[in-house]
């Protein structure tokens, strides 16, 4: 018997899943860690929370099985800045996916730079939350610190060098920098001297299966495992999620209802549209994808109703709903500002068309409903590029509710398919280890044999057709609000 390890590095927690070589998931475990919010639309993590989370949670996960380890894959939040000085230690707080304050950075990349630049150099443009805004940021606000960094890296590969000394990462989740070249998958050198940061300083770039190392002997007795385990390049959160949902074959789509939402389109070829609405970034199976992201999506109803509400459960809020498709109230979920489609960072959320009539459950459901709009957003621009939508899988916290996924349906005017394993990140991780160690041909064979789908969806059509109405009127709101979040 041999297992191998995904990690799925979250935001609020980090996930690991011991998967056997026939994809049975033998253990699960999850640690918690702090995220701050030092201002308005900052968000920050320490990296040394992701390593001790890590460490605390592997003994519990491998047992006494850690002999029988054979490979790591890891998955993580995309585009966090992580950064080390010469003694590789942590120079200041990871800068978050969702962190918005490089605004005036992007608009110098997107005015300045141009928009066109940078597309041909990149195939996207700024958005607050990419990495390089954020290295300008850093330049511009913190020159004594910028001045003592010598690695730049991303989350996940942060828990990759602590493991095998190996500074990597993987083309998917390098693909979020603003920094790479992603239709030819190497670095673009104009683009780091925009940056102005040099190539040594950025991590190698290989496949999100490829063997990047095994671990260091120290880690290794840490865990209880031996010095051979290989450790795989990984993948940025959504294309780990992707592999693990098995979106792998061109036009198939995955959504992610988690801390942040996604919608996940596999191409098998480079394309990139005129006014880059979508991410258009490197698969992890070695090909590409286009992705549109929301910036919170489930954390949308953890806010309501765990800091709202009081911390009721979800279950009694959502079974108070009754009719879909009735109510009147509407909810921008702009908690964190926006990325797809408004690449807005100053937005907030909104509630709007409260009557004295409204209650509790009519809220709820707005916030449910806010968020199948706004990821109607990005599958509306994909449609509009030709790529037809019928079906998508779906993971992530939000994906357990029955009724959100109900919604979503009726909204995107889609088959809605859960996944039998739900580990998201974490199970695409381990099986990208899974091909790294050559178990699997390649992640299309692993897919095929390991994922399975659990129950489906379907859209009606009476349904759909009110969605469309409230759609229509969901999308009005915004043009009319947008120029306050200025002020
Ligand atoms: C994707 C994105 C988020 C994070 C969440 O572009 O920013 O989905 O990866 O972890």
């Amino acid at each position: 018997m041999a297992y191998y390890i995904g990690i799925d590095l979250g935001t609020s927690a980090v996930k690991m899943i011991m998967m056997a070589e026939d994809g049975t998931i033998a253990r699960t475990v999850s640690r918690d860690y702090p995220i701050s919010f030092p201002r308005d639309g900052w968000a920050e993590q320490d990296p040394r929370d992701w390593w001790a989370a890590v460490c605390d949670g592997m003994t519990e996960l491998v047992g006494v099985d850690g002999g029988l380890v054979r490979g790591i894959g890891i998955g993580g939040q995309m585009h966090g800045l992580v950064t080390l000085d010469e003694n590789d230690r942590v120079i200041r707080p990871a800068i978050l996916w969702n962190d918005g304050r490089s605004s005036r950075e992007c608009e110098y990349l997107n005015g300045g730079i141009g928009k066109k630049t940078l597309a041909a150099e990149t195939a996207n443009i700024a958005f607050a939350g990419f990495t390089a805004p954020k290295i300008l940021w850093m330049r511009e606000n913190e020159p004594e610190l910028f001045s003592r960094i010598r690695k730049i890296m991303l989350p996940k590969d942060y828990i990759a060098y602590m493991m095998t000394g190996s500074f990597c990462t993987d083309m998917s989740d390098a693909s979020g920098m603003l920094l790479l070249d992603v239709k030819n998958r190497r670095w673009s050198k104009k683009m780091l001297d925009i940056a102005g940061v040099t190539e040594d300083m950025l991590p190698a770039l290989y496949e999100s299966s490829d063997v990047v190392g095994t671990l260091l002997p120290s880690v290794g007795k840490r865990f209880g495992m031996s010095g051979s385990v290989r450790v795989v390049a990984g993948a940025g959160d959504n294309a780990a999620a992707a592999i693990g949902a098995g979106t792998v074959r061109d036009g198939m789509c995955n959504i992610s209802l988690g801390t942040s939402g996604t919608v996940f389109i596999a191409r098998d070829k480079f394309s990139v549209d005129d006014n880059c609405a979508l991410h258009s970034f490197a698969h992890a199976n070695g090909r590409y994808h286009l992705m549109g992201c929301m910036l919170s999506a489930a954390s949308c109803e953890r806010w309501f109703v765990k800091s709202i509400l009081g911390g009721g459960s979800y279950d009694a809020e959502e079974a108070a709903i009754g009719q879909l498709g009735e109510n009147r109230v509407f909810f921008l979920p702009y908690l964190m500002g926006e990325r797809s489609p408004h690449n807005d960072p100053d937005a907030r959320a909104v509630f709007f068309g409260m009557s004295m009539d409204t209650t509790r459950a009519d809220m709820t459901a707005a916030v449910l409903e806010g968020v199948a709009f706004a990821l109607r957003d990005s599958i509306e621009v994909a449609r509009s590029l030709g790529v037809r939508i019928e079906c998508a899988t779906i993971c992530g916290g939000g994906a357990k509710s029955a009724l959100w996924r109900r919604i979503m349906a009726n909204v995107l005017d889609a088959r809605i398919v859960t996944l039998e394993k739900e580990e998201g990140p974490a199970f695409g991780a381990a099986i990208l280890a899974a091909v790294g160690c050559g178990e699997y041909r390649d992640v299309y064979e692993a897919a095929e044999k390991l994922v399975a789908y659990k129950n489906e969806i379907e859209p009606e059509a009476a349904l759909t057709e009110k969605y469309n109405e409230r759609y229509a009127q969901f999308l009005r709101i915004y043009p009319a609000v947008k120029e306050l979040y200025k002020a």
